[in-house]
Formats: C-alpha cells, structure tokens, sequence
C-alpha cells in the first residue's frame, strides 16, 4: 500500500517535470540562463540581455556571478517608502508594463518608469524604464531607450529550478 503511493507520487512528478520541460525549453547558449518569474516560473528573460545600468541614487551596487554571467551589477535601489529593492538590469524582459508612464522620482534621470508585471501570473517584477527626452544623443549601450529593473527575489534563474525538480528523482535510487 505504501509502495503503490509511493509509485503514484512520482507518477505525479514525473509528469510535473515533463510538462514544465517542455513549457520553457532550456536555452540553448552557454553559460546563460533564462530568468523565471519566482511564482509561476513563467520564462522573463534571458540572462544574455542582462546589462549594467548604474542609478547615481543607488544605495549599494555589488558584482555577483549569477544566471551563468559573471559581474553582473547588482544595485539596491530605495524607492520614497524607504523599501529596499536588489535590482538586475535587462535590456529586453518579457512583462506587462502597468499603469501610465511616471516621471517622478525615477531611480533614473531622464528615463520614466512604469510596472512591470509577469504576463501569466501578474507578479510584480520591476520596472520598465522608458527615455522622456526624445531629443537625446544616439543611443548607445549605455544610453538606451528602454530597459528593465528586475526584482531578484522575485525571479529565479532556470538553473536553481532544475535543482529542485530533481529532488524527487533521487527517491529512484
Ligand atoms: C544550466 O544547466 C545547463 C545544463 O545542466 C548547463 O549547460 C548550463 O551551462 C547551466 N547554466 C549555468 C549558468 O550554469
Ligand atoms: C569580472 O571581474 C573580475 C574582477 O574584477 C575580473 O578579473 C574578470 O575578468 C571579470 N570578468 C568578466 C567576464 O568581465
Ligand atoms: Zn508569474
């Protein structure tokens, strides 16, 4: 009786396994990761268009070996509430940008910002950073038109998924 429930638990995550496999296909580049939204692992971005944006407010900013890129810029950025956000920044990011475009208190002069929300589970991500001055210079890696502030505690690198999904696994052995 234990056995066969036993059996019909991994049934179960075995069939787990497969569907979210076959949902988010791995990247195929390497050394690079997708970024899944933390609740319902749907696929955000790609660890490829991770980018350095520094914020001349930021309150820290570090380099961290994270999603298979080494240095990437972490800053920990205060909105006006006093809450702490730690901050990647990406130059394409799969979200729905939510509400109007705001100018104020923009964590970066000259660009406004909007939510950026999970397109399947509506999560707050981050942000979306969108140029006000259309008049500016040409744009350059450094000097970009929109980009994206993403929350890292509410992505997850596809990597740290697969260490959970292969718990289950090793109850084979
Ligand atoms: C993620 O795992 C795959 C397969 O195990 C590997 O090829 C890839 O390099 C890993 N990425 C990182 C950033 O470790
Ligand atoms: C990351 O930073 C370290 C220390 O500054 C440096 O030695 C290394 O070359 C850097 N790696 C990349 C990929 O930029
Ligand atoms: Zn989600």
């Amino acid at each position: 009786m234990f056995y066969l429930l036993h059996l019909i638990l991994l049934t179960y995550f075995t069939g787990n396994i497969y569907t979210l496999a076959e949902k988010y296909p791995r990247s195929e580049k390497n050394g690079q990761e997708l970024l899944l939204c933390r609740k319902c692992g749907a696929d955000v971005a790609d660890s490829y268009y991770l980018f350095s944006k520094p914020s001349p407010g930021a309150y820290k900013t570090e380099k961290q070996n994270i999603f298979g890129q080494q240095n990437v810029t972490v800053q920990t950025l205060v909105n006006p509430f006093g809450i702490n956000f730690e901050v990647v920044t990406a130059e394409k990011a799969r979200c729905d940008n939510i509400g109007p475009n705001q100018g104020a208190d923009s964590w970066f002069p000259g660009y406004s910002w909007r939510i950026c929300a999970c397109k399947h589970c509506g999560q707050h991500l981050g942000w979306t950073f969108e140029k006000t001055d259309s008049n500016a210079p040409k744009e350059t890696s450094e000097n970009i038109k929109t980009f994206h502030g993403l929350i890292l505690k509410n992505i997850l690198g596809e990597n740290f998924t697969d260490s959970l999904i292969m718990m289950p696994n090793m109850y084979r052995m």
